[in-house]
Order: structure tokens, then sequence, then C-alpha cells
């Protein structure tokens, strides 16, 4: 059976390869190995799919024009789950692309209810204060609500969306999308104008960085672009972070004991990742010691390799002892609560910092 992702409604991806195969999804590892000095998300294989990376490795390669483009829905606390997509938003900032960052409020509120006015004060107090802590720089950047358009621009992108609708078929629409009412169809055709308008301010490579549950925004814009003739926008997809509760589960802000969120304190981390992190590990001791734990599916372990343990030969050191048995998984869930502590109090400094400088990045 085809598989079908509701991007609005999803909570887990269980076979990430036969979304790829289905869906036209081709595999990024030959560039999370090529990458130089690329964040753990891209080089620990959180990023596992493209389309039409090439383009974009070969501008980088050329030192070529090219924008990188991504939203962002303000739907409440920011936590591990976001924190990938704007991670590798930075690392081809550095490597000189032009950045779009739109705070999708229309979506929050037609498909989530959030007033208007809370969606962007979520966006900014959430959303930006970390972007900025973890390193986005004001250089190159533009930064709009979706209810607002990009500056000296709003008409051209207001436009976009309307005219975006005349090059597709209801028909098409729930191929798509199945099931789909006008809320999520008005922020779906919203979001293709999302990821086309760097064309229309002339840059003609674009990537668009984006979770598998995006999967069917990236087809429809594809399509739609080519009906348009715009150049067919790129875009790597990652793989969700694991929630709490498994490596295939998602972290959801509506339930704090799926997620860590950047604002935790050291105490929550620990109580949070003692009481639900999911463990490979065996039953008991005796057993552990015996057989052994399994790391990949070990929500501790998971976020190390992701986020927290940049050196390949510390890890791979914890994911044999943990195979083996050696390391236990109070051991192994004492290593990840010490890195996410210094990592969140380092962070939480800056997001303090952020919050003094956050105006500038609002004005242009
Ligand atoms: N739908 C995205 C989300 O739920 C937000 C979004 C809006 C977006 N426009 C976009 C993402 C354009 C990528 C590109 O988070």
């Amino acid at each position: 059976m085809k598989s079908r992702i509701d991007p609005w409604e999803v909570k887990e991806v269980k076979n990430y390869k036969k979304l790829m195969k289905e869906f036209g999804v081709n595999s990024f590892s030959q560039y999370a190995k090529k990458l130089k000095n690329a964040p753990l998300e891209i080089k620990r294989e959180l990023v596992i799919g493209h389309k039409d990376f090439n383009k974009i490795y070969d501008c980088i390669e050329m030192k070529k024009e090219f924008a990188v483009l991504t939203g962002l829905m303000p739907s409440g606390v920011f936590h591990f789950g976001h924190m990938s997509v704007i991670n590798q938003v930075i690392y081809y900032q550095k490597l000189g692309a032009k950045i779009y960052l739109l705070a999708a409020d229309l979506e929050a509120n037609l498909t989530r209810n959030i007033p208007l006015e809370e969606a962007k004060k979520i966006a900014i107090e959430e959303y930006l204060t970390n972007y900025i802590a973890l390193g986005l720089s004001k250089k190159n950047l533009k930064f709009y609500f979706q209810t607002e358009g990009p500056k000296n621009n709003e008409k051209e992108y207001m436009n976009l969306s309307k005219l975006a609708s005349a090059k597709t078929t209801f028909n098409e629409i729930k191929d798509i999308y199945g099931d789909i009412n006008p809320q999520k169809l008005i922020s779906a055709l919203t979001q293709v104008a999302d990821i086309i308008y760097p064309q229309l301010e002339g840059t003609k490579t674009t990537l668009t960085p984006i979770g598998f549950d995006q999967l069917n925004h990236s087809n429809l814009a594809r399509d739609i672009a080519s009906r348009m003739n715009f150049s067919l926008p790129c875009f790597t997809f990652h793989k969700l972070v694991p929630g709490l509760q498994g490596a295939n589960t998602k972290m959801s802000s509506s339930k704090p004991e799926t997620y860590i969120a950047l604002t935790d304190s050291k105490k929550e981390v620990e109580a949070k990742i003692k009481k639900y992190a999911f463990s490979g590990g065996q039953p008991s001791l005796k057993e552990h010691k015996e057989k052994g734990g399994n790391p990949d599916v070990d929500v501790s372990y998971i976020y190390l390799k992701t986020f927290f343990e940049p050196n390949d030969n510390k890890l791979k050191k914890i994911y044999d002892d943990y195979k083996s048995g050696k390391l236990l998984t109070s051991e192994l869930k004492e290593i990840t609560i010490e890195k996410i502590n210094s990592f969140l109090k380092t962070h939480q400094i800056k997001r303090e910092k952020a919050k003094k400088v956050i105006n500038k990045y609002l004005q242009d």
C-alpha cells in the first residue's frame, strides 16, 4: 500500500527507506560524507534524503550564489526536535547562502487555532531567540511572518500563493494530501509560495531543509514551480528527532513528557531522561551484562549521536560498551544528562544575550 503522510498529524514515521522509494527521495549519504565541517545532524545521518542536492553541492563547490529557505510553525515551546533544521541553516549561512526564514503564523492559526498575536509572540520568544542563541547571524538573513510577507516585496509574496492555486487541481491535491480542509489547503499553497519566493528576488537555486513530515509539500512545490516556469526547488529531508518515548516517536510541543526543551532546567532534564527516555537496555542488570543493550533504539544514545558527542571515537566506545553490556543503562543516561545539561547551561546564557539583540533581526 502507498504510504501517506499527513504533515499536520504525523506522530511517527516507521520506515524511512520505503517512504524515500515511494516519494522519489534520493539518499543523502554521499553528501553527508563530502560536506566539510557539517553539523552532526548531517554527519551522523539524521539528514538522510534529498531532491536535487547536487545543484546545491555545485554551488558550494564553485562558490556560486544559492538561497536556503525554510519555515517554522510557531506552535509552542522550542525543543530538540526543532534544533536540527536550524543547525543546518546556520551551516549554510556560514557557507555564504542567502537565508530566508519565515514564521508560519498563518498556518499555526489556520491549522492549530493559535491566535495570530500569540503565534507571533511564540515565533519571537521561543524560535527566533533560540535561533540566535544557536548562532544564526543577521548577515544575509531575511526573517518574516506569513501574515506580513518579506519587507518591500509584500504584494508579490502575497499574490504568489494565490496564483499558485491556478496551477493545481482538486484531484492532485487529494492525491497528495488525502482528505484535506480549506485551512490546510491554504496553508499548503502558502508553503509552496514560501518555497518559490526567493526566486522572485532573483536567486534561482534554492534549498529547503525540512523533516520527512513535510514531504508532501515538497512534491506540490516542485510540481507547481515547474508549471509556473520557476526552477525546481531543492530539498533535504531529515528524520524526526525521536521523542523520549522511542526511536520512532516524535517530540510534541503539547506533551512535555515527550521532549526536552531548550529552556528546561537541570532538574527537569535529569528527571525526564531518567523517567521517560526509552532504553535499549535489558530488563535486568544480570541480563544486560550477559546479552548487552541495543544502542540503535536507545533514545539517550541517539541524542548523544545526533547532537552532543562530536568525538567519533568517544561515541564509538559508548556504542560498543553498551552493546557488549559493559555500560549500563543508568550510566549511559548519566552521560547523556551531563552532556545535555552542560549544553543547556551555556545555551541559556546565550538566550539571555539573544533577547537583547532580537529587535535587530526583526527590523529588516
Ligand atoms: N509547515 C511547516 C511546519 O509545520 C512550516 C513552513 C511553512 C515551512 N512554510 C514553510 C517549512 C516553507 C519549510 C518551507 O513546520
